[in-house]
């Protein structure tokens, strides 16, 4: 049964600075060996002995991806989102230096290296540049531990970017964690929740605070149920027959980029919306999203929205107060193991997120509709959309079938066997980000 939240800043911090309320129980899914991570992670050892020579004092940091399961683009207007961590990340071999160099090799040719010096105002780089994740963990990192020492460090990624994946904040955090941990500093994860997902906002994007506080927070096996102001994370276990698969629709979908427009022009709608709504219930205009499901319910709200002249704002607003209801079913789903519900309410959010939020593509709609025609229990887009992926839920059962369909039909002439495995995996509930000492 549910528990009570406790907001993690009012917390007696536990080992790690974060307590964790276990809702129904815990599974720590498949055992996979998977050879897409072993090999990232034997080349960032190799070419970290190449790069960096001296190797005196190395430690390892991991910091996962995520898929949301539901609750998707509410999380900047307050409202509780329920991702998980998963099984794929990035890894940084990390030597502290002696001196504020920042040192960054990555493993990916494309990427190459990046070299800056630490301070409370580093200068980004040429907007796009993913050098930018690194040097806005340090600014951040920086601010709070002005002695903070340079490092050298090498990066490889077995999560494929610009995918929805959230590579970018996982970027930040594994920074954030290597220069604290190179510095013999605390780490305290329900603060550096918070604290990282500001610090993302140098890179440009006004995101809200979910991915950082998944990659910080999860436990494998588990869904984490995030609420915000204050910040509260609830794990909740994910039953041992259930299965989630991420399907890329192969279209990049780039948060420095394009999409960044329309995530941004989607946060200013949400808050004109529940302006225009506050106004309409005489309420302070500032009455945000919160405020009004506490005092309304989402059909009370839905009425009122019908009286909108705007019709896309009304569309954006019924997106969300719909959004945070199907969260708080889906809690409820996961908690009593209720898998078609589940499903459902994936489904329905992928529908108010192509049809309301219009945040979807036509490649996404395929993929949605083809796992669904093929025995999926549901799918939807997962993360900001305009490309990325989906996520999809199955059993072990008919997982395999489900595969094979979007192989057939969705992946065959686009993409080479060998590389399938990178664009559709099983993707198995993980833990938060790790530091293994040498
Ligand atoms: C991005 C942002 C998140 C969230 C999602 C959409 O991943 O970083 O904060 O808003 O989009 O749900």
């Amino acid at each position: 049964m549910e528990r009570a939240a406790q907001p993690l800043d009012r917390c007696p911090p536990g080992r790690d600075g974060l307590n964790h309320l276990v809702l129904g129980y815990t599974q720590t899914g498949p055992a996979v060996t998977d050879p897409i991570r072993s090999s990232t992670v034997s080349t960032v050892r190799r070419q970290f002995t190449d790069v960096v020579g001296d190797t005196t004092g190395w430690f390892v940091v991991r910091a996962p991806g995520r898929a949301n399961l539901i609750g998707e683009h509410i999380d900047y207007n307050g409202l509780a989102v329920l991702p998980m961590a998963i099984d794929r990340s990035i890894t940084l071999m990390v030597r502290p230096r002696q001196d504020r160099t920042v040192r960054v090799h990555n493993i990916d040719p494309r990427f190459g290296s990046r070299t800056f010096e630490l301070s409370d105002a580093i200068t980004p780089a040429p907007q796009g540049d993913w050098g930018n994740y690194v040097r806005a963990a340090a600014q951040a990192v920086c601010r709070d531990h002005p002695d903070v020492p340079g490092l050298d460090a090498v990066i490889g990624s077995d999560l494929p970017a610009a995918a929805g994946l959230s590579s970018s904040s996982a970027l930040v955090v594994a920074s954030a964690l290597a220069l604290l941990h190179a510095g013999g500093l605390p780490i305290d994860r329900g603060g550096l929740m918070g604290r990282l997902a500001a610090a993302e906002r140098y890179v440009g994007l006004r995101g809200g605070g979910m991915d950082q506080a998944i990659c910080l927070g999860a436990r494998a096996g588990t869904a984490a149920h995030i609420r915000f102001d204050p910040l509260a994370l609830d794990t909740v276990g994910i039953p041992a027959d259930w299965r989630f698969v991420v399907a890329s629709s192969l279209v990049p979908a780039r948060k420095s980029a394009e999409a960044r427009a329309v995530y941004h022009r989607r946060t200013e709608e949400c808050r004109q919306a529940a302006k225009e709504i506050a106004r309409l219930l005489e309420l302070p205009a500032a009455t945000g999203y919160p405020a009004l499901l506490a005092r309304f319910d989402t059909d009370e709200l839905l009425a009122v929205a019908g009286e909108l002249r705007d019709h896309q704002l009304a569309r954006r607003f019924r997106h969300v107060v719909t959004e945070a209801r199907r969260v708080d079913r889906a809690v409820s789903a996961l908690a009593t193991k209720s898998l078609d519900t589940f499903g459902d309410l994936m489904t329905a959010s992928h529908a108010s997120l192509r049809d309301d939020y219009q945040v979807s593509c036509p490649e996404l709609d395929s993929l949605v509709d083809l796992a669904r025609e093929s025995g999926a229990v549901g799918a939807r887009l997962t993360g900001a959309g305009l490309g990325g992926c989906i996520i999809v839920l199955g059993t072990v059962e008919t997982v395999p079938v489900m595969v094979q369909r979007l192989d057939r039909d969705f992946y065959r002439g686009r993409v080479a066997i060998t590389d399938l495995d990178a664009v559709r995996f099983v993707a198995v509930p993980a833990d938060g980000a790790t530091i293994t000492a040498s």
